[in-house]
């Protein structure tokens, strides 16, 4: 059968969401050429580099913008300019980044060539996490267990919008790398383990940053997510077959929602750093994907070729060989003229034609005057909007409920006794990019951002009939007795926060001293209720887990967090998170996932917690599942209803079973969510279109070659265990 290719006509309309661009990409591109065609080899040279911001402040670091700032324009020449996770102007105020950002863009168009100010980017990947004062979002794995990209969206669109405020036009995010090892660090930034259900959040995440003004980075271009053994940057082995079915797909639907730029995979893939890929950088992301925009490396990873992976000798033939793989902008982000000399000689000696600079640096330039930095545009306010109420509900739509034995949950009456390093920390609470690149108390930054923490929410909001005392876990004497008076124990786990491979966690532990105090608190005989604040599924020692009363993760929930928390506690509020990944049971099954084919032995690897797994306080039944074909795809519906006392949100994802394509096929592949809040007692038949393309086998022989597919044949649809089948 003929691949289907009417699946674009399925998808969500994006051309009215873009503000981003407001001009056309010929528009943008001829005034491009316009300044192009005017600039020496050394503004070319400068317009493809991107510089820290801290050239250009006080002292070369954190500070308001220098005297000679101007000058050091017109020596470097940036096309574009960063700050990295945590460094910031002083004062480190909102008014402080949009005047200091506002004055270098004003010494841009006075110094830089055309008088095209240099584009300034900077990672917001859960809030404008840099500036004192920003409320924080969850971070995206929590919004992956949301399954709800309109709200994905809106935080998107929030985030654009404080951006604007002080003058940010380029935002570092989504990461639409996939979740697939727990053990890696940047787990928590990736919306999940599953391609389409990872690629939904991500054209929401796009339309939204876009629809604010800024524009949207798809990172990390590709098969960042599934380093070896989890170690971030180690060596990634992915088959053609698992780059097309597993990697590609989010990337995929952020290229058709009009992401602007890709951010090349700072590690390697089949023995060959990213950055020096052909393959990866222009054969796949603009040949198969047909992506037009800006491809702008990671930070200091053209030096890398030489000084970590050793795969080039020099800083010019690593330059040439990644500038010739398809990196347009390079983050350079310190030592610009050594970068500047590199590329030069690369030039000058024809190891880089004269036209694939001047690709390059046409593709920075129409970048620019697509986010209108070619015109006079207004300053952002410096005043950002007020969004704890979005952050709050945001959280509220993260938590997802494990456990919840002889109905635990919620707290209705007694005393509650609340503790654990978890219960009253920004740090925890927040995670990795937040103030600091490595989090909150990292670095030289001292400040500490207020947040609605667990044990302030508890007691401040506790119904009639709850008392609540908190308690820190310092002094466990102290802590035990209270334990024994309290009628339920809620206590708050959490990961220290970390970024990168700092946060790599091998064994997905807590640190010892925090199980200890699991076990303690569990000997004192009373309920515990646990609340894990961390950025991937934690093993537990089994003889613990199995005395839980209760077990909520709470992933990494951001500024309203405590809010949140409280109110599903209390029962105010249900459950309404899903598990985005597979729980593993043991070390062992780390790495397991919903989509694994079956085995040879014949056994089935059954996780402690499955993809889309989470309790609520009341229950849902389907029913009249119906599959049929139109046009581009498949079309779902499923009746569901509320059969609990309890309002709540039912989240089932839509799974496929293929029929026999000659390869291992996921047993069932998921293809979608169907999703809905009911009252008690309400039904509502809800209908999903799978697009054709989310049922392609890539069949072929072990090294492919691999083009997708729908084979003919009976596909099965299952919505929590309803059937529907249609044959193509
Ligand atoms: C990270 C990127 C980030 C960049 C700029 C790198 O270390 O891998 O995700 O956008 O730094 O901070
Ligand atoms: C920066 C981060 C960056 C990282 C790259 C840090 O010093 O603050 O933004 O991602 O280096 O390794």
């Amino acid at each position: 059968m003929k691949r289907l290719l009417t699946v674009a006509l399925l998808l969500t309309p994006v051309a009215s969401a873009q503000a981003v661009p407001t001009l056309s990409r010929t528009e943008a591109e001829t005034r491009a050429r316009a300044v192009l065609s005017k600039m020496t080899l050394d503004e070319k040279i400068g317009q493809v580099s991107m510089a820290h911001f801290f050239r250009f402040l006080e002292g070369g670091r954190s500070g308001p913008v220098a005297a000679n700032a101007g000058d050091s324009f017109s020596r470097l020449l940036p096309g574009a300019i960063l700050n990295g996770g945590g460094d910031t102007p002083q004062p480190n105020t909102p008014l402080g980044w949009a005047d200091t950002l506002r004055g270098l863009e004003e010494l841009g168009r006075q110094h830089l060539p055309g008088g095209v100010p240099a584009v300034f980017g900077t990672d917001s990947v859960h809030g404008v996490g840099n500036v004192a004062g920003a409320t924080l979002y969850p971070h995206n794995l929590g919004l992956g267990a949301a399954f709800d990209p309109a709200l994905t969206r809106e935080i998107a669109l929030a985030t654009a919008q404080d951006m604007r405020a002080m003058n940010m036009d380029w935002d570092f995010s989504p990461v639409a790398d996939l979740g697939r090892d727990p053990r890696w660090g940047r787990f928590y930034e990736t919306f999940g383990e599953s391609p389409w259900l990872v690629a939904d959040q991500i054209s929401a995440d796009v339309l939204g940053l876009q629809a604010g003004g800024v524009a949207a980075t798809l990172k990390h271009f590709v098969g960042y997510g599934s380093p070896s053994l989890g170690r971030d940057r180690a060596d990634a082995e992915i088959s053609l077959r698992a780059l097309h079915e597993l990697y590609l797909p989010p990337f995929k639907a952020g290229i058709r929602a009009g992401a602007m730029a890709v951010m090349a995979n700072s590690g390697s893939v089949n023995g060959l750093p990213v950055h020096a890929s052909h393959t990866l950088l222009t054969d796949v992301l603009r040949g198969e994907l047909g992506f037009g925009g800006l491809v702008v490396s990671d930070w200091n990873d053209i030096d890398r070729l030489v000084t970590v992976y050793k795969t080039h000798a020099d800083l010019v033939r690593a330059a040439a060989d990644s500038v010739n793989a398809g990196i347009d902008l390079y983050m350079v982000p310190y030592d610009v003229e050594k970068y500047a000399a590199a590329l030069k000689e690369a030039v000058q000696g024809q190891l880089i034609t004269q036209a694939r600079l001047d690709e390059a640096a046409l593709r920075m330039l129409t970048f620019k005057a697509e986010l209108n930095l070619m015109d006079a545009r207004p300053a952002g306010s410096g005043v950002l909007a007020d969004h704890r109420a979005l952050a709050k509900r945001a959280a509220a739509a993260t938590l997802t409920l494990l456990e919840n034995d002889s109905s635990a949950l919620p707290l209705t009456r007694g005393r509650v006794l609340v503790t654990g390093p978890a219960m009253d920390s920004a740090a925890i609470q927040l995670g990795g990019w937040s103030v600091n690149w490595q989090g909150v108390g990292k670095g030289n930054v001292t400040y500490v951002p207020k947040v609605s923490t667990l044990a302030s929410a508890l007691k401040t909001s506790a119904p009639a009939g709850v008392s609540v005392s908190a308690l820190p876990d310092g002094k466990r004497a102290a802590l035990l007795k209270a334990a024994a008076n309290a009628d339920k124990i809620v206590l708050a786990l959490g990961e220290a926060p970390a970024a990168e491979s700092q946060a790599n966690n091998p064994n997905l532990a807590l640190p010892d001293s925090q199980i200890q105090l699991l076990r303690d608190v569990l000997d004192t005989g009373k309920p515990v209720v646990l609340v894990l604040m961390a950025g991937r599924p934690i093993l537990l020692p089994e003889d613990l887990r199995n005395r839980l009363a209760a077990l909520v993760m709470a992933y990494l929930p951001g500024s309203e967090g405590g809010a949140a928390l409280a109110d599903a506690l209390y029962g105010r509020a249900g459950f309404a998170g899903r598990l985005p990944f597979t729980w593993p049971g043991s070390l062992g099954e780390a790495g397991l996932s919903a989509d694994r084919p079956p085995e040879g032995a014949g056994e089935t690897l059954l996780p402690l917690y499955p993809l889309g797994f989470g309790l609520d306080y009341t229950r849902f039944a389907t029913s009249a599942m119906t599959a049929s074909a139109v046009p581009g795809g498949v079309s779902i519906s499923v009746t569901l209803k509320n059969v609990g006392e309890k309002t709540g949100t039912g989240t089932f994802i839509v799974r496929a079973s293929l029929p026999p394509t000659g390869n291992l096929e996921a047993v069932k592949r998921p293809v979608g969510v169907v999703r809905a809040e009911l009252k008690p007692g309400e039904s509502r038949t809800l209908s999903l279109t799978v697009p054709a393309e989310r049922l392609e086998a890539f069949t072929g022989d072990v090294f492919g070659p691999v083009t997708g597919s729908v084979v003919p044949g009976e596909y099965r649809f299952e919505v929590d265990g309803k059937q529907a089948a249609i044959t193509f």
